[in-house]
């Protein structure tokens, strides 16, 4: 774009169809948000395709108010060298947002929207790369996960503050909804965080394999059949016991289980298998499910701390659970192809056969 008209300081194409065409679709394709707001007539005058699927609330488009209170509280209020031209950031409905406001005359707000999540998760599975060997990456990370919910509770409990008196009982309900979600969030980590009990040294034990499964798979039954999951097992018979810590090896299953049910979300006759069997001398453990598989790519990534694909996933399960099968001795295996199934299989040496269950 090297010619500009004199006017109005846009590119000039010499075939003017051509180039209104040229730009509404750059502007529809781009990868990046771009609002226009009409200060006057307090009108949204643009909204390109990306911030359109961006700022929705349960179907609707937020609209010139609700955007502004969203992305600009300090409008009108704050000086203006604060709320233009300032780079921000915003968690919106798990999408973690970047964004500049710019004034043009006094007329227009224009705001570019970049939806920087994936990148900051890349960044921060790339600083915790090698965590397995040094901890302290991990809590960077944790402080990184911890950090963005609490940054942005209290943006939003700030702007309820500023607005106490204006705000109707309805949009106080909406911001306090907003922080209550972020406080789940955390409340989640925190939650996943409890099976961290991979600094304590394992308590080896002869474990009784067909009580431990029939334990196990009683304990979770009644939450699959709920979600529609049947879950079953398949035992070597002449397997009696193997060696592991029975509490570990307890979180190991559970975290694989469940792993294997969210991946059996919406599909056709959803089932998991708990196998056992006799591998080259040791005892495979396997939690097989007919689930939504993953891609080669994807299973590069499984043990990289913070690595999920889902919403509210902290991305910790897989890190923890091969940090104490290690723990134990043991081995880990994941085998799975996309749209059919993944199996992981945790290996143990073979126990005694006078084992305690
Ligand atoms: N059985 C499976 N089938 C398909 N994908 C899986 C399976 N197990 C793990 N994954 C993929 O690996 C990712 C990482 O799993 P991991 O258990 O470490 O974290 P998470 O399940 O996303 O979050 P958390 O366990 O902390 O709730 C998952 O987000 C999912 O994409
Ligand atoms: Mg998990």
């Amino acid at each position: 774009m090297d010619h500009f008209s004199a006017a109005n300081n846009c590119p000039v194409i010499s075939d003017k169809n051509f180039g209104d065409c040229i730009y509404a679709d750059i502007m529809e394709t781009i990868d990046l948000g771009i609002v226009v707001l009409g200060i006057k007539k307090q009108e949204i005058v643009f909204k390109n395709k990306f911030s359109t699927n961006i700022f929705q609330d349960s179907g609707d488009d937020l609209g010139y108010r609700a955007l502004l209170t969203l992305l600009l509280p300090g409008f009108g209020k704050d000086p203006v060298s604060e709320v233009f031209g300032k780079f921000n950031t915003l968690w919106y409905k798990d999408r973690l947002l970047s964004y500049t406001a710019y004034m043009g005359s006094d007329r227009f707000i224009w705001i570019i929207i970049r939806d920087i999540t994936e990148k900051r998760r890349l960044e921060s599975i790339a600083e915790a790369v090698n965590s397995m060997e040094n901890i302290s990456y991990v809590f960077s990370g944790i402080r990184h996960e911890l950090g963005n919910p609490i940054n942005s509770i209290k943006m939003t409990l700030s702007v309820l503050k500023k607005n106490l008196d204006e705000y109707s009982t309805n949009a106080v309900e909406k911001f306090v909804d907003r922080a209550m979600t972020e406080i789940s969030r955390v409340e989640y980590l925190l939650q996943a965080l409890k099976s961290f009990s991979i600094f304590e040294s394992p308590n080896i034990q002869n474990i009784k394999l067909q009580d431990f499964l029939i334990r196990l798979i009683s304990l979770v039954q009644s939450d699959l059949r709920e979600s529609g999951i049947k879950i079953s097992k398949v035992i070597d018979p002449t397997l009696e016991a193997i060696e592991a810590d029975p509490r570990l090896l307890h979180q190991v299953m559970l975290n694989l289980i469940t792993n294997a049910s969210d991946a059996l979300d919406n599909r056709e006759n959803p089932e998991i298998i708990i196998r056992a069997e006799n591998i080259n001398g040791n005892v495979g453990i396997m939690v097989e499910d007919n689930g939504c598989g993953m891609s080669e790519e994807m299973q590069t990534n499984l043990f990289k701390p913070f690595y999920t694909t889902k919403s509210s996933g902290t991305g910790l399960g897989l890190m923890i659970t091969l940090k104490m099968v290690t723990l134990m001795k043991g081995k880990m295996e994941i085998n799975s192809t996309r749209d059919v199934g993944t199996k992981v299989t945790v290996f143990f040496p073979e126990g005694k056969t006078d084992a305690q269950s």
